[in-house]
């Protein structure tokens, strides 16, 4: 079936896989594509509707983003969002000037009468972000709302069905945002709200089914959320015919492998091999203490067992990966500096003897593969998982790694987990977690002296990982967690708690 889009052009702004996301909840699918997409490309998706994101540039300043101007002929209706709100008024005649006056944050604006501003005309508050701002408008344009400051807050051409908003629907801040958004999607473009997770589900298992017919297919499962429901949807399209692998590297967090075999082989009756390679890993990682090394080592050698594992099977037609969304968006602009080279499974067509990739997930956000997981049945605590980083406790184990430190780290986290579970914080906190910091530091325990590891709990309220607040975990709850930690884990003498956003600090130590 067809689905009706939405194209949303990227000029670089920092919302622009929001305003995406904003689009999908609203039932309609939405793709993000860079500003200097060619027009076949924007018209291959048929779409029913383009937005505009907002940018860092200026319209005026040298190698601007722009886009193909033959978007505004294709009879298509057209909402530019702050820098694209500018965009549309230099790409008609009007006129974008340098503010005087920054305006940035909460601010009152008055929205006048305009198809988008249904039901929601009059003063509210939005949130504006912007230096420039469009001075003078395009013939053929009025203003549909204002601030003290921007008399050209918004603006339309009903005939043409432009439109360009000055604020950020996109963003919580902006009361009336999200009616804003659903206005241009269901009064402008008259969408038909067609994107809905649980048709998804069954028509991607409908269409595996089809493709894959009584061929096989192999999957490599981490436990994380992407491989659990990509493999799934296959296990329920074709059944035996998917072999799945569970590289078990050691570096788990507690029970976790378990869990994996508990719920994927017995409950579900997949066809589910766990290899337990923590030997090869722990060899190769033994002494090494440079958080970049670790991680190259254990991509490496998951590639190596991933790969001999794949050998004994033999040539397979499809190899499953839980690519999500957010992986194969090309950015508008810009590129940013390796901070951390994370690894998931990427290297593994280049080892396997199959004829195509198969990734079911290619067109989801997080949320909505966690949206699919829930429909198709798999348990909650598996898809609501927080993210846990390829390379595992290895970046959580400052310095060299032994078994004895993994063990340190698996029983203090285990406890964080359960009392943060307990205090029923484990729906707010976005990901938390304990480190086995590489210091030791002098105690006193039953009037010995001793000599002891610290453990740092580490947890973070965020919306994708790209920035993150430290958790404000209640001093009771903190309280109860330390005590546990000290006095039921060997060899810690220690606890502290991290009060470092992201940035300057990340969310992993390593
Ligand atoms: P940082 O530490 O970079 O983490 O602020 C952001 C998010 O990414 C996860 N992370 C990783 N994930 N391989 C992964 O698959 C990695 O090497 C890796 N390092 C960090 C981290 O857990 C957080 O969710």
């Amino acid at each position: 079936m067809k689905r009706q889009a939405v194209v949303v052009i990227d000029f670089g702004g920092q919302y622009n896989q929001l305003i995406v996301r904003r689009i999908r909840n609203l039932n309609v699918y939405g793709v993000l594509l860079p500003s200097n997409s060619d027009i076949e490309k924007i018209k291959s998706f048929d779409p029913i509707g383009i937005v505009f994101t907002g940018g860092p540039s200026s319209v005026f300043a040298e190698n601007a983003p722009c886009v193909a101007k033959e978007v505004y002929s294709l009879g298509v209706p057209v909402l530019g969002i702050c820098y694209g709100m500018q965009l549309i008024a230099k790409d008609f005649g009007g006129n974008v000037e340098h503010a005087e006056i920054r305006e940035y944050g909460n601010t009152t604006v008055n929205l006048l009468k305009s198809p988008i501003f249904k039901g929601v005309e009059g003063e509210s508050v939005c949130w504006m972000s912007h230096t420039d701002r469009v001075c003078t408008l395009p013939d053929g344009f009025e203003v549909t709302a204002s601030t003290k400051t921007c008399p050209i807050a918004a603006f339309s051409d009903e005939k043409r069905k432009i439109y360009g908003v000055q604020f950020h629907p996109e963003v919580v801040h902006t009361q009336k945002g999200n009616e804003v958004l659903k206005n241009f999607l269901y009064e402008v473009c008259h969408a038909a709200g067609d994107w809905k997770m649980n048709d998804f589900a069954d028509e991607k298992i409908a269409e595996i089914r089809k493709k894959v017919g009584d061929k096989k297919v192999l999957c490599a499962m981490s436990g994380g959320v992407d491989s659990a429901v990509a493999a799934t949807l296959v296990h329920k399209a074709i059944g035996d015919n998917l072999t799945c692998i569970f590289v078990d590297h050691g570096l788990l967090r507690k029970d976790e492998a378990k869990q994996v075999m508990r719920v994927f082989k017995d409950e579900m009756g997949m066809n589910l091999t766990k290899i337990d390679a923590s030997e090869k890993f722990l060899k190769d990682l033994r002494g090494v203490k440079e958080p970049e090394k670790k991680r190259k080592i254990i991509g490496r050698d998951f590639i190596e067992v991933f790969a001999d594992a794949a050998k004994e099977i033999g040539k397979v037609d499809y190899l499953v990966q839980g690519t999500i969304y957010p992986d194969v968006i090309e950015s508008g602009l810009g590129n940013s500096a390796v901070i951390k080279s994370h690894h998931n499974v990427g290297g593994l067509p280049s080892v396997v003897d199959f004829e195509e990739l198969i990734e079911p997930l290619r067109e989801l956000f997080k949320d909505e593969v966690r949206a699919v997981g829930l429909e198709i049945g798999l348990p909650k605590d598996i898809v609501m998982r927080q993210p846990f980083p390829g390379p595992g406790l290895a970046v959580r184990i400052i310095g060299n790694i032994t078994r004895k430190k993994i063990k340190i780290n698996q029983e203090a986290d285990a406890i964080f987990r359960e009392e943060i579970a307990l205090a029923g914080l484990d729906k707010v906190i976005w990901q938390y977690f304990a480190v086995l910091t590489g210091m030791r530091s002098v105690g006193v325990m039953g009037d010995e002296r001793t000599y002891d590891y610290t453990i740092a709990l580490r947890a973070v309220t965020s919306v994708d990982g790209m920035t993150a607040d430290w958790a404000d975990i209640p001093h009771d709850v903190l309280a109860k967690i330390s005590n546990r930690i000290v006095n039921e884990v060997k060899h810690v003498n220690r606890v502290v708690y991290d009060v470092t956003g992201k940035p300057p600090a990340t969310i992993e130590w390593e």
